[in-house]
């Protein structure tokens, strides 16, 4: 022991008591914690396993979708069934990382005035779904949703559907050349009774062809919407057996 105790934190103190040394410390121990987290992930291919039966969106679906951020539907609606019993019983089999690897901007929502719509596809009929965007009240009288019959009155206009594959392409969307060549086809086939859809189905497995809006001699709004919500959450069988082992490996990760 010494007569004349030494500082314990002398160092410590210089650093606290120097504004330009505390940022350049702080600069640096925050950079090493970011070059930890971020580093590994231009080593590893990718990030989210793939899943059997996810496919781009037809564009048709596509076109309801782009109508669905229009509308502003995701601030009451999320499309992201969380790991919680009480999500998994009420909405199904919580969301998969894979199933909106094709979304761009994803629509995972951060509110739910109005139920999680990830898994809705399927869940009622076209017409249930025209009745109740028309007029939400008509179906749950305490609705606070808004009204949205004027869909089924505006034809739908995609000024080029091809561009908008040819854009989600370059983030990474796998659209093949033969889609973007029938794009324009494609959407009006897809809700069209009548229409040739070629080998639309083939291109887009699980594609739901058929008139959605009860107005056959017109491709609306509202058949796009209506398409888009028929198909959320139905393209991968999530109690497959292949999903089941894309799961574990996900889990044991
Ligand atoms: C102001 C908030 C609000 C907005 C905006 C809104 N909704 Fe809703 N939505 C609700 C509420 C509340 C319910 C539950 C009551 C009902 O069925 O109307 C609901 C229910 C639904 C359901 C039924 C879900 C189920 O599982 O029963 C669908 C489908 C739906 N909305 C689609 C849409 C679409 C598509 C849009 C945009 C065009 C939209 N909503 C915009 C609040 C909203």
């Amino acid at each position: 022991m010494s007569d004349t105790p030494k500082e314990p934190f002398a160092g410590h103190k210089k650093l606290e008591k120097n504004i330009t040394l505390l940022a350049a410390g702080t600069f640096i121990t925050v950079a090493i914690g970011g070059i930890v987290e971020i580093a590994p992930l231009f080593w590893i291919d990718n990030t989210i396993e793939k899943v059997e039966g996810m496919r781009p969106y037809t564009p048709l679906e596509l076109a309801g979708r782009d109508i669905y951020i229009r509308e502003g539907c995701y601030v009451c609606h999320s499309q992201m069934i969380r790991p919680f019993r009480d999500e998994v019983e009420r909405y199904g089999h919580y969301s998969l990382a894979a199933e909106s690897m094709y979304d761009h901007p994803f629509q995972w929502g951060s509110k739910r005035t109005g139920p999680d719509l990830a898994r809705v596809g399927g869940r009622y009929s076209d017409e249930w779904h025209v009745q109740h965007l028309t007029n939400p009240q008509a179906v749950v009288p305490e609705s606070v949703m808004p009204q949205y019959g004027f869909l089924a009155e505006a034809d739908l206009e995609v000024h080029d559907p091809a561009a908008n594959l040819a854009a989600l392409r370059a983030v990474g969307v796998p659209y093949t050349e033969r889609d973007l060549e029938m794009a324009m086809n494609d959407l009006r086939a897809q809700g069209d009774p009548d229409a040739d859809a070629e080998d639309l189905a083939e291109r887009y497995p699980k594609a739901q062809l058929r008139d959605f809006d009860g107005d056959p001699g017109r491709v609306t709004e509202m058949d796009a919407l209506v398409a888009y919500l028929q198909m959320l959450g139905t393209l991968v069988d999530v109690n497959s057996a292949a999903a089941q082992e894309e799961l574990a490996e996900e889990d044991g990760r």
